[in-house]
């Protein structure tokens, strides 16, 4: 089975190359021919390209974890968002058709505007309020209207090898005392390693369709500060500050925790709670750091 995979650099296409890689290396053949692609080598935005690359390498299943995911620049850089995030996802869906691949597409909680007080199940309304958000809902809108074999999997608060909150939150520990963190956004903390086992099992059914696909639990990003230096030992002092109160360019949701309602009903949901990835994450992470 030809699987291509691109944004291979980022925190979950690492993950996903990883775990395709031992899966092969578990048996007596090869399961899996794994095109690991990166910007250099594919890039999504470049339509040509796109559909030359796909067509000639004719993989069997296109994973999707490219994705200009900085939050903030995407306001500053609107027309670059739209480009990877909704003409890249569009890009990937119309040349996957050409040559009957599945599209596994990856989207995001800022799709919806974080008003709600439970968490949202797969067809509550979207309604983003940042470029970020605006630009992935339309990448699954493209991805849903010229796919015809695909998955969209929203997840959230992604951690894995890469730039994440977590490394942020120990590298500030080192510099400072006290450390202010927002107590009113609250979500569900995922690890691209519980991530990746999902997206491999699910690929390789034909439960089509748009799933939530984050760790379970919720908590706000002051609570994950605070389980992340008690975990490592940290004694750094979090104090809590309201979102107002902490600038930034692009506006977030206040609450978006994923409920993975049709995970469930399929019965592949195997996400972790989100205490135990993390506590697994920083075990591995202290490895690496020394
Ligand atoms: N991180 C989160 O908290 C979070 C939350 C919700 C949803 N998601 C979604 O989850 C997916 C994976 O996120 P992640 O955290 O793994 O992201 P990431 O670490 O930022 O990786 C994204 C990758 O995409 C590559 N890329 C950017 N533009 C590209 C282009 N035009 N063509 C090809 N590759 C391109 C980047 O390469 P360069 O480094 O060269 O730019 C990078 O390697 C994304 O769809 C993201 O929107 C992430």
């Amino acid at each position: 089975m030809k699987i291509l995979i691109t944004g291979s650099n980022g925190q979950l296409g690492k993950e996903l190359v990883n775990q395709l890689k031992l899966i092969n290396r578990s048996m007596n053949q090869p399961k899996y021919t794994i095109l690991a692609t990166t910007r250099d080598d594919l890039d999504i935005s470049n339509q040509i390209n796109v559909d030359n690359f796909i067509v000639y390498n004719k993989p069997n299943i296109v994973i999707n974890c490219a994705a200009y995911t900085k939050v903030d620049a995407c306001e500053d850089n609107i027309e670059i968002a739209y480009k990877i995030n909704a003409l890249g996802a569009r890009n990937l869906a119309v040349a996957s058709e050409k040559v009957n691949a599945k599209l596994v597409h990856i989207s995001t909680d800022y799709v919806f505007n974080g008003f709600s007080k439970y968490p949202y199940i797969e067809d509550n309304k979207t309604e983003p309020k940042s470029v970020y958000g605006k630009s992935k809902l339309m990448g699954e809108k493209f991805v849903e209207q010229f796919s015809h074999k695909y998955f969209i999997l929203r997840t959230a608060w992604l951690y894995g090898d890469g730039n994440n909150f977590v490394k942020t939150m120990i590298r500030l520990s080192k510099g400072n005392k006290e450390i202010n963190v927002v107590d009113d956004q609250f979500g569900s903390p995922t690890s691209t390693v519980d991530l990746a086992e999902v997206i491999i099992r699910i690929m390789e059914t034909e439960h089509y369709g748009v799933y939530h696909a984050t760790c379970e639990g919720e908590c706000s990003w002051y609570d994950f500060a605070k389980e992340i230096f008690e975990l490592k030992n940290i004694d750094v002092k979090v104090n809590p500050i309201k979102s107002k109160d902490f600038k930034c360019k692009a506006q977030r949701p206040l609450y978006s925790v994923l409920d993975n309602f049709m995970l469930k009903l399929i019965g592949l949901n195997s996400f972790r709670r989100w205490e135990e990835s993390i506590e697994e994450y920083l075990k591995e992470y202290s490895i690496s750091e020394n």
